[in-house]
């Protein structure tokens, strides 16, 4: 039977992974995936969650089947870190789930099977797999602006005009920090006015929301859901905990819908739990225990807090390292907007074929879109990059 298929594609993202793992090239250099990287080149695992790992070594003492919706301490200690107080949690339905993909997908199932949606808009260009996640859902993907036309900055009128023009009812997915995959972030008031244009039209806001305290910080990050909450749009907040405490393969996130009631979150979060049920069960446990671990103690999370900061000031020196090598190599091309984008990526504006080229010619890999994970530059590799990218401009 399977003799009829045809090899489906690689993964565009994941994919590249595969490749570079079969590249013999000792220089090669592995831009693609969005996994940060440490000055030696390694992606390490947080002392802090080192630490909840021994602690739930000693103390774990069953693995017996967590609820469909997850753990309650940790779901908690989600909406802490989403919210800080700032909305009675009762109107809050928060579901764990294996990593923001997993929430993403959940999210998108209950908008399509369970309210009846039909299309969800995202900004172009966006992270890849909202494409697969969200048709495979059963919605329709539809596009709005959103980069500037050298693709550095935000083309913020363009993003309002259409938006705009968004039917009632429709979903829009909104990246809430570190725009993936071009680092550009709505500034607040912008943030303000997205909000009041989704309330106005009766849109559904799908936050993914995957890079919380890689922009400025954890709270700074997470200043958008003020005016969302402000404006009382409809918001469901996907959340990833893969890159903040390191964990990407424990796969663990969470899908947080704010509702207008206690009662309508209880009948939101009933809902959830159906989809959930109807496609992996409950979520993986060990994730979700260390982030619970590491956040209901002091000390471990003043630990966290100043890991991720250690993270962030990296790749922003990074940033501003490979600006200024290109100036100092006399670059054609403007790099200097690299440093005024956040987070793990930016886009470098190559075209396809230079990607190409700099995948056969220097065994440097990024995304086939000219997307560059900042996080993965480091002392080492950062000359042998800029060479490279000189050389096929
Ligand atoms: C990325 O964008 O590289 C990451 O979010 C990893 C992934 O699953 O694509």
């Amino acid at each position: 039977m399977f003799e009829t298929l045809e090899m489906a594609p690689p993964d565009a993202i994941l994919g590249l992974n595969e490749t570079f793992r079969n590249d013999s090239n000792p220089d090669k250099i592995n831009l693609s995936v969005g996994v940060y990287k440490n000055q030696d080149g390694i992606t390490p695992i947080l002392d802090c969650v080192k630490a909840a790992e021994q602690k739930l070594l000693a103390e774990e003492t069953q693995k017996s089947y967590l609820s469909i919706d997850g753990s309650p301490e940790y779901a908690q200690l989600v909406k802490q870190l989403l919210f800080e107080g700032a909305i009675d949690e009762a109107r809050l339905a928060t579901v764990q789930a294996p990593g923001g993909t997993g929430a993403l997908r959940v999210a998108a199932e209950f908008l399509s099977k369970r309210m009846d949606r039909n299309r969800i808009w995202c900004s172009k260009p966006t992270w890849g797999n909202h494409v697969n996640i969200f048709q495979a859902a059963g919605l329709e993907v539809d596009w709005y602006p959103y980069l500037d036309e050298a693709q550095q900055g935000l083309d913020f009128d363009a993003l309002q005009g259409t938006m705009s023009e968004i039917p009632a009812g429709d979903i829009v997915c909104l990246h809430a920090c570190c725009h993936n995959p071009s680092g550009v972030d709505p500034s607040l008031e912008q943030w303000q006015q997205m909000a009041t244009i989704a309330q106005q039209q009766g849109l559904i806001v799908l936050l993914d929301f995957a890079y919380q305290g890689f922009a400025s910080g954890l709270r700074e990050d997470a200043a958008c859901l003020n005016p969302l909450l402000e404006s009382g749009c409809d918001l469901l907040i996907c959340n990833s905990f893969s890159k903040n405490f390191g964990l990407y393969s424990e796969r663990v996130g969470a899908l947080t819908m704010v509702a207008s009631s206690g009662d309508a979150a209880s009948a939101a979060l009933s809902h959830a739990k159906s989809t959930v049920r109807a496609n992996y069960s409950n979520p993986p446990k060990h994730g979700a225990a260390i982030v619970t671990t590491i956040l209901s103690d002091e000390q471990l999370t003043a630990q966290w807090h100043q890991e991720l900061a250690d993270m962030r000031k990296r790749i922003s020196d990074m940033r501003q390292r490979f600006a200024q090598i290109m100036i100092d190599k006399n670059s054609p091309h403007d790099f200097s907007s690299i440093t005024e984008q956040c987070g793990m990526f930016s886009f470098s504006g190559l075209s396809k074929l230079q990607v190409d080229r700099l995948r056969n010619e220097y065994s440097i890999y990024i995304v086939g879109n000219g997307r560059i994970n900042v996080a993965g530059i480091t002392d080492n590799n950062i000359e042998r990059l800029c060479d490279a990218i000189l050389g096929v401009l």
